[in-house]
């Protein structure tokens, strides 16, 4: 994870770096640091600290930051502890050279060694100080210049990174470097901008270059930018336009960016469904299918690679293409799939689902799906991400950048494009009738409406959150489509708020979490109309025999489960399959107002981050 910066140009770097890396804090923020060149006294400053940006802010009040190149970093760790020594940029043996880095270097120990050999001293427990001082090693001992011995050290490394190199001498350059972590270079007028993602660079300029593995950029000031190979083979930089807004990445008067994303939902979910689902003409329109029909059509199983909520969102995917389409599908977490010598067929249509589309699993469960022939498409959130750069097609979900370290508008995003996937391949495959088709159609492009229905009960979800924060515990329990939100329900309450929960399929329970159950246990039980609600029902009345405290997730038109649970929240009726898209939207608020009134850092909760670029 962690995020990179780097800056270059004719303005104080300080100030743009120090705001960049708030906008990239959601990356990690075990601590953050930043290196500065002042050409002035020819002095290469290194200031760092264990914490927060605004903990780096504090630490450097009173300190030289002139220069007007720097990069900076804050970082999520990988090897050694979160503290001030392991923090980033670590400086080369001589002080000459300072680098970031994102990823991990997995031959560092072997590396190591030998640098210890020939007399270097490391600071810090890192894999990253490996790198630099290899870098100067190489420098020194083949007597060449920085660029070269960037592409000779990077040569020997195993692993994956992002870094950025800063050499005191050489106050116009900065090199940078990538394989396997994202890597953006920004092109302003008379200066270059250079981070993980496009968020610190929009301000500036929408000009941006999405560095490809194993490709070096070398940043001189006031010149053209080149991109190098480690074959050192000259490539043509190519300019990509942001769209993105700066508008997107503030909070917008909301005190989290999870609360703003959660009450984005009505208009994220109608961005992601304008202009593909037309109930006019009663067509879904995805030109990533469109294109490749026949693969889909013809597919003999899909399979679905996702992490975390992504993986969620796949699970309700899995529902939809075998209800509607007769696929057989497969839902695999990327991390198991990589590495369980899986059997692919060439005629599998693999989807790989990822928010960031850096996730580093699903990236490489995607190179091996490649490898054996499958056609991968890609959905994801991020524009110009390395999966949606590495799938043969795919889908934006278009949400906007999601900021939250909890997922939340990128899953009812997700969700969204699974189910106009399935609908759309259904009616081509003739799996289901028109009459359910067009109903299904109208349903889903009425669900924004729906969710604004829902949000208007966000005080009466906090107030009925103050319950529930003495509790350690929790289960969450659904069944069919509503089993993932279960699921997807505790992974939002137990990242932000801390408290263990659980989310199972409703009849699973007797199969041992009942023995949970008491009467402090409580229950959130998703118990909305479908083909399973008498068994619900009856689920429901086995907790209450064991005095559980039953949260229920009802529709309007309930009247049976609200007699047996002690609170319940309202949802409005809808299709059975459309149902995750309304019933995650409550308990995001519940998790959100339990973690609030726990004091926990709702936006950037512990141990956490936002893109796991490391494996
Ligand atoms: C979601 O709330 C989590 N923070 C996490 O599980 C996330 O969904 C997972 O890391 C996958 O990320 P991706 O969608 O960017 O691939
Ligand atoms: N491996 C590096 C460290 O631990 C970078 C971590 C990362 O990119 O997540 O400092």
């Amino acid at each position: 994870m962690c995020g990179i910066l780097g800056y270059i140009g004719n303005r104080e770097a300080y100030p743009i770096l120090i705001k960049g890396l708030h906008r990239l804090e959601y990356r990690g923020y075990d601590s953050a640091g930043i290196a500065l060149i002042n050409r002035e006294n020819s002095k290469l400053n290194i200031y760092k600290t264990k914490g927060r940006v605004s903990d780096l802010e504090e630490f450097t009040k009173g300190k030289d930051i002139s220069g007007t190149v720097g990069i900076a970093h804050t970082r999520w760790a990988t090897h050694g502890e979160p503290n001030h020594i392991n923090a980033h940029p670590h400086y080369s043996q001589s002080e000459n050279l300072a680098l970031i880095h994102n990823g991990i270097i997995e031959n560092y120990a072997v590396l190591k060694e030998s640098l210890i050999r020939k007399g270097y001293v490391f600071q810090s427990e890192t894999d990253t100080e490996v790198l630099v001082q290899l870098i100067e090693y190489i420098k020194t001992d083949n007597n060449t210049d920085i660029s070269t011995a960037i592409q000779l050290a990077l040569k020997q490394v195993i692993g994956a990174y992002a870094i950025a190199v800063v050499e005191k001498e050489n106050p116009d350059l900065i090199i940078a470097a990538r394989k396997s972590s994202p890597l953006v270079v920004g092109i302003g007028q008379d200066e270059f901008f250079l981070a993980s993602d496009a968020s610190p660079i929009i301000e500036y300029t929408n000009q941006v270059i999405y560095l490809n593995d194993e490709e070096i950029a070398l940043i001189h000031r006031n010149e053209q930018l080149r991109i190098i190979n480690l074959s050192n083979v000259e490539k043509t930089p190519q300019i990509t336009l942001l769209e993105m807004s700066l508008n997107e990445l503030e909070k917008g008067g909301y005190p989290h960016f999870m609360l703003k994303e959660i009450f984005e939902q009505p208009r994220t979910l109608r961005d992601c469904m304008s202009g593909r689902l037309n109930t006019g003409n009663g067509r879904v329109v995805l030109s990533g299918i469109i294109d490749h029909r026949e693969k889909f059509i013809n597919a003999r199983r899909i399979i679905i690679l996702a992490c975390g909520t992504s993986w969620h969102a796949g699970l309700i995917g899995e529902y939809l293409f075998e209800e509607f389409c007769r696929i057989p599908v497969e839902v695999e977490y990327s991390s198991e799939f990589r590495y369980r010598r899986p059997v692919i067929y060439p005629d599998d249509v693999v989807i790989a689902v990822s928010q960031s589309g850096e996730t580093a699993d699903t990236l490489a469960a995607i190179e091996l799906a490649k490898q054996a022939g499958a056609f991968v498409y890609g959905i994801c959130n991020v524009v110009g991400s390395s999966i949606a750069r590495n799938t043969d097609s795919g889908s934006y979900t278009h949400v906007g950048p999601e900021i939250g370290v909890a997922s939340t508008k990128a899953f009812t995003a997700q969700v969204a494009v699974l189910t106009m996937m399935a609908l759309n391949i259904a009616r081509e495959k003739k799996t289901i009738s028109e009459q359910q088709y067009l109903a299904l159609l109208s349903e889903l492009s009425g669900i924004p409406g729906k969710i604004e229905t829902i949000l208007q009960q966000n005080r009466y979800i906090e107030d009925l959150s103050k319950i529930f924060t003495y509790a350690h515990n929790f289960i969450y329990l659904g069944r069919g489509y509503s089993y993932p939100v279960a699921v997807e329900g505790a992974l939002k309450l137990k990242e932000i708020s801390y408290i263990h929960a659980e989310g199972y399929p409703a009849a699973e329970m007797k199969h041992g979490p009942i023995a949970l159950i008491d009467n402090e246990m409580p229950v959130v039980v998703i118990a909305i109309n479908s083909t399973t609600y008498d068994k619900m029902t009856s689920n429901i009345q086995e907790i209450k025999a064991r005095k559980g405290r039953i949260l229920a997730i009802v529709n309007k038109s309930d009247c049976k489960v609200r007699e047996m649970a002690d609170y319940t929240i309202e949802i409005p009726d809808t299709e059975e399959c459309l149902s995750p898209l309304l019933s995650i939207v409550p308990l995001q608020l519940l998790s959100y107002h339990i973690a609030v009134k726990k004091g926990r850092d709702v936006d950037m909760p512990r141990n956490l981050a936002k893109s796991v670029t490391v494996e």
